[in-house]
């Protein structure tokens, strides 16, 4: 892949991830108001903060490239999220937990790929911050899929399939990106997964 090509794979990522926190954040806004438990609800509320902590890093990656938002999937995101948001209160409590960990599994696979195309257009010094994001959203989908496989109704709806484990997020990385390890040996190896 060239330069030119990664460069726009890696835009369109941070555009489509920016406006997707921008949908979490709304949605789940909606999820923690919508369950009563305590613990769940500040939980949910602590993803909520993540996320809205996620569309500001991007956000400024974004500008660091001379880019901008799309605004069109801004709109739509925008939308998509405060839709969510109110289909959670009639919703019941098994549908919003379990929409939330299907959609959070996409989202460790979004900011892999931009780790992938920020090395392969010459911005490496984003990656760390994209691993980071993508383990918090793999404790994203951790959380929900424990909550989902806690209930009856998986029975019915079964769960997604398996994301692999957390450290995977960095082994596989650096596996594909063996030039960029090498030369970052320290922060990779460094980190506790
Ligand atoms: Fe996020
Ligand atoms: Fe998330």
């Amino acid at each position: 892949m060239d330069g030119d090509s990664a460069r726009a794979l890696f835009v369109g990522v941070l555009r489509h991830a920016h406006a997707g926190e921008l949908a979490a954040g709304h949605a789940y806004r909606g999820h923690a108001a919508s369950v009563s438990d305590p613990e769940e609800k500040a939980r949910i509320r602590k993803i909520e903060d993540e996320e809205w902590v996620h569309r500001k890093q991007v956000g400024e990656m974004l500008a660091a490239m001379g880019e901008a938002p799309d605004p069109v999937l801004e709109r739509k995101f925008l939308w998509i999220g405060k839709t969510i948001a109110i289909l959670c209160r009639v919703g019941g409590w098994y549908v919003p937990m379990y929409g939330a960990g299907r959609l959070e599994s996409h989202n460790v696979k979004e900011y892999e790929d931009g780790a992938d195309f920020a090395v392969a257009c010459g911005h490496p010094e984003f990656v760390e911050c994209l691993l980071e994001m993508a383990e918090v959203e793999w404790e994203h989908e951790a959380y929900f899929r424990s909550n989902v496989e806690s209930h009856w109704f998986r029975h019915v709806i079964p769960v997604w399939p398996a994301i692999p484990p957390k450290d995977e997020i960095r082994r596989s990385f650096a596996a594909r990106n063996p030039a960029f390890a090498d030369s970052e040996r320290a922060p990779l190896a460094g980190r506790a997964v």
